[in-house]
């Protein structure tokens, strides 16, 4: 089968790869139909994610076909079309008794890092039964493609954990795919305003058609001055981080109201300050999680129901022998406008 592997820091190939086998009794091997590109593909290929190793078919994110099931599987069976999710969970560790899939001991997020991945024809997955969904009959599986991380991504580690309330002021730092699956999720709880900040024009115009009601391009660094000068002072009661540098938790520091929430969602690989001599006494709160994906049952159906279209994040398809081109598509975001890339096989 054909599949993209990883090569080490900036290299990878298109490569014939033998079909993934059931290696345990709760395994399924799911045929790929839809997969997609995530900017932590991008943090892999710059060597920032060391627990994935050279030889690693990359991708954590699809939907498809159940082609072979284990023998323990049982809410699955051949031929049951899945949304595969990026966070694999046995469903009986501690962790995972707490709804912490993210922290699986057998699984976590395994998928394209420790394990193969979706970036290819078949992907074996791990404890099938609490690992797949199952697709409505008729569903948009583009649509569903953004289910495997980017929309509980945004919904669980942003607008949950900042716990965004109808009426609150809220900021969303990055307008990249994440961001703005935090635009779109925020808006369940009507928060009063919705502020997105970025360095592109263009998210930044995405973001204002999402629902955005007030846009910030930070490229003259007057961002803190601007939100600090529209909520009269007080700051933001939610500031979500979904970029990953210290200048954006740096600026979620900067903007955060008495009494608010600062939710980190960027993976950050270099240390970033944290300025108690200024926030002691605001009675704020910091969180930080990975994404657990236990809302992605919840999310299926307001996506079901077009609650929300998260097939507005999508702007490029692709066949899977050019996913090169694919990479190269959403790798210079800036000039292509790219968002979620679709792959297909
Ligand atoms: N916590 C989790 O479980 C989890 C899961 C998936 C992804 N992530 C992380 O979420 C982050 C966002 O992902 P993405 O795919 O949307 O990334 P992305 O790179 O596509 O988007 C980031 C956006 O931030 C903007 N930006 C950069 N610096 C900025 C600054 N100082 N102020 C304002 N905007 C700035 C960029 O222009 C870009 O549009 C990444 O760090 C990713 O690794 C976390
Ligand atoms: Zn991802
Ligand atoms: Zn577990």
């Amino acid at each position: 089968m054909k599949a993209l592997v990883y090569h080490g820091p900036g290299k990878k190939a298109v490569e014939d790869r033998p079909m993934p086998q059931l290696d345990a009794p709760t395994d399924a091997v799911v045929k790929i139909v839809k997969t997609t590109i995530c900017g932590t593909d991008l943090h892999i290929l710059k060597g920032d994610v060391p627990t994935c190793a050279p030889g690693r078919i990359l991708g954590h994110e699809g939907v498809g076909v159940v082609d072979k099931i284990g023998a323990a599987v049982t809410a699955f069976h051949v031929g049951d079309r899945v949304i595969v999710s990026c966070i694999s969970s046995c469903g009986k560790c501690d962790y995972c008794r707490r709804g912490m899939y993210s922290h699986c001991v057998n699984g976590g997020w395994i998928l394209g890092n420790k394990i193969d991945g979706a970036q290819a024809e078949y992907v074996r997955i791990p404890f099938a039964d609490t690992s797949l969904y199952h697709i409505p009959a008729g569903a948009d599986e583009d649509a569903l493609v953004m289910l495997s991380d980017i929309l509980p991504t945004g919904f669980e580690c942003g607008v949950l954990n900042g716990k965004v309330q109808p009426g609150s002021t809220i900021a969303i730092i990055g307008a990249g795919p994440i961001g703005l699956a935090a635009l779109l999720t925020a808006q369940f709880f009507s928060p009063a305003e919705i502020i997105m900040i970025d360095f592109d024009d263009n998210r930044l115009q995405l973001s204002s058609r999402f629902g955005a009601t007030t846009v910030i391009n930070n490229k003259d660094g007057k961002a803190v001055d601007k939100i600090m000068a529209m909520t009269d002072g007080r700051g933001v009661d939610t500031a979500i981080e979904a970029v990953g540098v210290p200048a954006s938790f740096i600026t979620c520091e900067d903007i955060v109201a008495p009494g608010g929430i600062i939710a980190n969602i960027g993976v950050h690989g270099v240390k970033v300050d944290l300025h108690l001599e200024r926030l002691w006494d605001r009675n704020i709160t910091i969180t930080t999680r990975l994404v657990d994906t236990v809302t992605t049952p919840m999310l299926l159906k307001t996506v079901q129901s077009r609650r929300i279209d998260p097939k507005k994040l999508i702007t490029h398809h692709f066949k899977l022998d050019k996913i090169l081109d694919a990479y190269d598509t959403f790798g210079a975001a800036a000039t292509t406008n790219a968002l979620k890339v679709v792959i297909e096989t």
